[in-house]
């Protein structure tokens, strides 16, 4: 049977004190909402929307950057989450199979969790995910008997003995598409808050005599973001999460509570992370790589053998093959680094294509901005690039060809020429020792009239 997905995305998050809406405050250098998506995609739904509203535009351009495929709904007024998820359900009509919601501020929901409400569902008309809470705060409590679920009140309109109750409602909820946009339409707003509580389905299915359930999941995996310092505590939660994983899948980290991870970062077994190493979005370490200390690695591709570090920064499009060494305070982008190439110190190589085997001196910098336009600096294989060449692009240095240290390369070097763009050198035999008095004869006059 086909699942479909709701996303609730449209409130303002206050408590963020922000202009940024919350969901795209990020973890793991991803929006929150890409967490969510990312747990709810695991069901491989057929139909996906996101119900947006403050900072709607915004919000929906994520969503989209996450999965090309999703559709999102503008929720103008936030009247509330059952009002919220109403505004979705006229771009389900007609789908079959269990619909979820989940919420865009609610990142580590587990696929595994979300199974367990799947296959709960063949016992009860509306599954919806709860947790024992340490601190019940102003969560809704869950009135259940077992797994048999009755009602779920709100805190604003919960009795003192209610309140009593610590198994909370995480807001996920689950249940036949056609049947919750009926249990959907039916909610009301006469309660404490004067909102359409998504919550009440469970008391108009009852009635309906369907059966509600309830599946219960560790609270961890409701951590919700309200505040920075819950959105710093979701940063923290992550990060334990997935250096305990890259640990177990046989990756060494060295110092492991010192290495950020994002979202989507790949490391292959046998790879060893230094200290210190921050992963943007878009990584993947090939087995066997190694990466050490301080470096800062986004959307680049880091091939089996190679090393990069320490101090090294790979920025988007920075693409190493096997092999490929890159040394301390070199700056990778838009570069393409074939088998064998070595870069070991200082230098930034941008729009470039560099053959396998090439080594690029000290110093060595792709002039690849005129102000106005990018270009690209293709340097062949075999080729030797002396320490401190400036290579102003467009330009092209063919295989085993070679260039002097200090060159400004400005035209093309053919295959295997060796090509010099600096002044000459002139050698003055027994000047320095009369330089040195007129200097220091300088120095002691002006001492002098200093005094
Ligand atoms: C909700 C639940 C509560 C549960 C808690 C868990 C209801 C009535 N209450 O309360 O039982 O314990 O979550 O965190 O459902 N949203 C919209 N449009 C709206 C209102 C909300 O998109 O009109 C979105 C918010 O952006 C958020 C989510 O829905 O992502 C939850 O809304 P929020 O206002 O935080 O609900 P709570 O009052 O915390
Ligand atoms: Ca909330």
């Amino acid at each position: 049977m086909p699942v479909s997905l709701v996303i609730l995305a449209a409130g303002q998050g206050t408590r963020m004190n922000s202009d940024l809406p919350k969901v795209l405050h990020q973890v793991a250098a991803a929006p929150l909402l890409h967490h969510a998506m990312q747990a709810g995609l695991s069901l491989d739904p057929e139909k996906l929307v996101v119900v947006t509203g403050h900072g709607a535009e915004a919000v929906a351009k994520a969503a989209r950057a996450y999965d090309a495929r999703c559709d999102t709904v503008m929720q103008a007024e936030q009247l509330g989450t059952g009002h919220a998820v109403a505004q979705a359900m006229p771009l389900l009509a007609g789908m079959a199979g269990d619909c979820f919601v989940l919420y865009g501020d609610t990142p580590f929901i587990r696929p595994e969790t979300l199974e367990a409400m799947l296959a709960a569902r063949a016992r009860h008309a509306v599954v919806v995910l709860g947790f024992e809470a340490r601190d019940p705060g102003r969560y809704g409590r869950l009135i259940a008997e077992g797994e048999a679920l009755q009602r779920i009140v709100e805190f604003k309109d919960a009795t003192d003995e209610e309140r009593a109750i610590t198994l909370c409602n995480s807001g996920v909820i689950c249940a036949d598409t056609a049947v919750l946009a009926d249990l959907v339409s039916a909610i009301g707003n006469s309660n404490a808050a004067g909102e359409y509580y998504l919550t009440d389905i469970v008391e108009i299915a009852r009635k309906r005599g369907l059966s509600a359930g309830v599946v219960i999941c560790d609270e961890a995996e409701t951590l919700g973001v309200n505040t920075r310092a819950q959105l710093a505590e979701a940063e923290a939660a992550f990060q334990a999460r997935a250096r305990a994983e890259a640990l177990d899948n046989g990756v060494t980290l060295t110092a492991p509570e010192t290495v950020f991870f994002a979202l989507d970062t790949h490391v292959g077994r046998d790879a060893i992370i230094g200290p210190n190493v921050i992963f943007g979005p878009g990584v993947t370490i090939e087995s066997g790589a190694e990466i050490l200390a301080f470096c800062h690695l986004t959307g680049c591709h880091v091939s089996r053998g190679a090393t990069v570090g320490p101090f090294a920064r790979l920025r988007p499009g920075a693409e190493l093959a096997e092999d490929v060494h890159v040394g301390n305070f070199v700056e990778i982008k838009n570069a393409i680094l074939d088998e064998g190439v070595k870069v070991g110190h200082l230098t930034y190589l941008g729009d470039a294509d560099v053959g396998e085997h090439t080594n690029i001196g000290a110093g060595t910098v792709t002039c690849n901005y005129d102000g106005v336009n990018k270009h690209r600096t293709k340097i062949g294989k075999r080729a030797f690039i002396g320490s401190d060449t400036m290579l102003v692009a467009p330009v092209t240095v063919g295989d085993g060809a070679m260039t002097g240290s200090g060159s400004v390369i400005t035209e093309n070097v053919p295959a295997e020429a060796v090509a010099l763009g600096r002044a000459k050198q002139v050698t003055k035999p027994g000047l320095a020792p009369k330089l040195f008095d007129m200097y220091k004869a300088a120095k002691a006059k002006r001492q002098k009239d200093q005094a």
